[in-house]
């Protein structure tokens, strides 16, 4: 059988720019990247800073990891490998809304530098803006809004982030929005790096 990639031929330099795009809605479209533990806060802060900035007048969009694993990764595990695919996906995903001139707030795990690398290769450096949601494992699992900590405990969920399964430090490439306080300070905290990037100049 022939390979999927014979007889393709991509015509994306044939497209009308990013850059005539973001100069449309006049703002720089990049993803910004949340990674953290299963309850630091990812989503809550997402929600709170896409309202925000859409009130500002961007135009930006939410991929969530829940959602996501709803859809497009309904078909993934949470073995290292699928988690992979996963971020592969969402990250193909993400390119095509940020070559359309969107910024995205991206809402995932994506727990080991791996693949938060091959998120950053897909996306392109210049798109990325990495953000770690800093808050402790204990603050988590104590919060434990959608009360998987405590099935993951029972070893009613396998390979569960955190408890048996591992979460890498992201690099030092990585900014840090620190959740163990009130989420109001963490989303000043958060628009303080975002703001200058998008804003186009
Ligand atoms: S990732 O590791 O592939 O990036 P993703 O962000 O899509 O994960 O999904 C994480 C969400 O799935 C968590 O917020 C949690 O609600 C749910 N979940 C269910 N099982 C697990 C698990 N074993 N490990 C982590 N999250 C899980």
């Amino acid at each position: 059988m022939e390979s999927s990639n014979n007889n393709i031929y991509p015509i994306f330099n044939q497209l009308i720019s990013k850059r005539e795009k973001e100069e449309r809605l006049k703002q720089n479209a990049k993803c910004i990247w949340l990674t953290g533990l299963s309850g630091s806060g990812k989503t809550t802060l997402a929600l709170k800073l896409e309202k925000k900035l859409f009130e500002s007048g961007y135009f930006v969009q939410v991929l969530d990891g829940d959602n996501i694993r709803s859809g497009i990764s309904n078909n993934l595990s949470f073995s290292e490998k699928d988690r992979l695919e996963n971020i592969r996906r969402i990250s193909e995903v993400s390119k095509l809304f940020i070559n359309c001139g969107i910024i995205t707030i991206n809402c995932f795990v994506s727990p080991t530098n791996t693949i938060r690398n091959k998120a950053k290769e897909i996306i392109g450096e210049e798109n990325f803006i990495g953000i770690y949601i800093n808050s402790d494992l204990s603050i988590c699992e104590k919060r434990d809004t959608k009360g998987l900590y405590k099935k993951a405990r029972t070893g009613e969920i396998e390979n569960f982030t955190g408890i048996s399964s591992k979460f890498e430090q992201p690099n030092e490439s990585f900014f840090e929005v620190d959740t163990n306080k009130d989420i109001s300070e963490s989303l000043n905290d958060l628009l303080k790096i975002v703001l200058p990037l998008i804003e186009i100049k």
